[in-house]
């Protein structure tokens, strides 16, 4: 169940280049937040901007109620999140969709994220290892610059793949060259990515050819986040039935065959 909490800003610091990592207080979201989920926050104290933004919890602390938020500023509402400062409040909706799904009987997974979308992949990889089936993570970026948080992965992942397209840090190249090469070799069962979208049709394909089941965390542009305006609508297959769905609610996670990907 989503709540609306004012959550209170307990740490706020500069991750990567315009790249902020946020701490919140909010127990009610803490206690009952999944990894994929995400909160709506609003941005500001007045009315403009007049939407939330969608950002994806980055961690989650039940114990102490805490959770994290990873952001890149890219418009004038992550901007005046990242000009917000402890102690101070800020109005939460969440924790909002679909997350992550662990299937029973799960075998080895494999978490590949790009960019800003390795933000939802922390929690997950710790979920992964909390129930003792630690994952491989493929962690994709442009430079050594913009590399996130990359101690925090490694101390909750099997084994950790770097790549820079500029090959300044980790394998030179995109994500998706590792991720080819460990379904080859390795018998895996799961693939959970999360980036963007030329990234997640990629992974797609290349989980499909080896056959393997794969989960996928769309973006969209969202106005209400809980379902309402149909703003977020994307096009989806099940059952052979094409429909709409809302990544909101329906999502952000999908099962990566039930996804019809733009042209
Ligand atoms: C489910 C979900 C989870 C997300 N999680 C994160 C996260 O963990 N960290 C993070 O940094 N960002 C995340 N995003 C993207 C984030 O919501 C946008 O960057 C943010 O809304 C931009 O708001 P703004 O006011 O700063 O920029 P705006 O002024 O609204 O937009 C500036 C530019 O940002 C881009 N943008 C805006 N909204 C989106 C969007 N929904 N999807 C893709 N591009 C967008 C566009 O290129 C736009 O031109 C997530 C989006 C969704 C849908
Ligand atoms: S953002 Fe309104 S229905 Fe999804």
């Amino acid at each position: 169940m989503a709540n609306q909490v004012l959550g209170k800003i307990i740490g706020q610091e500069e991750a990567a280049p315009g790249i902020y990592f946020m701490e919140i207080l909010a127990p009610e979201i803490a206690a009952q937040a999944k990894p994929g989920q995400f909160v709506h926050v609003k941005c500001g104290s007045t009315y403009a901007p007049l939407l939330r933004r969608p950002i994806s919890l980055h961690s989650i602390e039940p114990q102490v109620g805490k959770i994290g938020l990873l952001y890149q500023i890219k418009g004038q509402g992550t901007k005046l999140l990242a000009g917000m400062r402890s102690g101070q409040a800020i109005d939460l909706l969440g924790p909002l969709g679909n997350g992550f799904q662990l299937p029973a009987g799960l075998g080895k997974a494999l978490v590949i994220g790009g960019g800003m979308g390795v933000a939802p992949l922390l929690p997950l990889l710790q979920a992964l290892q909390a129930i003792g089936k630690p994952a491989t993570a493929i962690l994709g970026f442009n430079d050594s610059s913009s590399l996130l948080r990359v101690q925090e992965y490694a101390s909750c992942a099997e084994k950790l793949l770097l790549t820079t397209v500029d090959g300044s840090a980790g394998e030179k190249g995109l994500a998706t060259a590792p991720l080819e090469r460990e379904l080859q070799t390795a018998e895996y069962s799961i693939v959970f990515a999360c980036g963007p979208e030329p990234m997640l049709r990629a992974v797609t394909a290349i989980a499909d050819s080896q056959g393997i089941e794969c989960q996928v965390s769309l973006e969209a542009y969202m106005a209400c986040g809980i379902g309402a305006c149909l703003g977020c609508a994307c096009r989806t297959r099940e059952e052979g039935q094409e429909r709409y769905t809302r990544v909101c609610c329906e999502g952000p996670v999908y099962d990566s065959k039930a996804v019809i990907w733009n042209e």
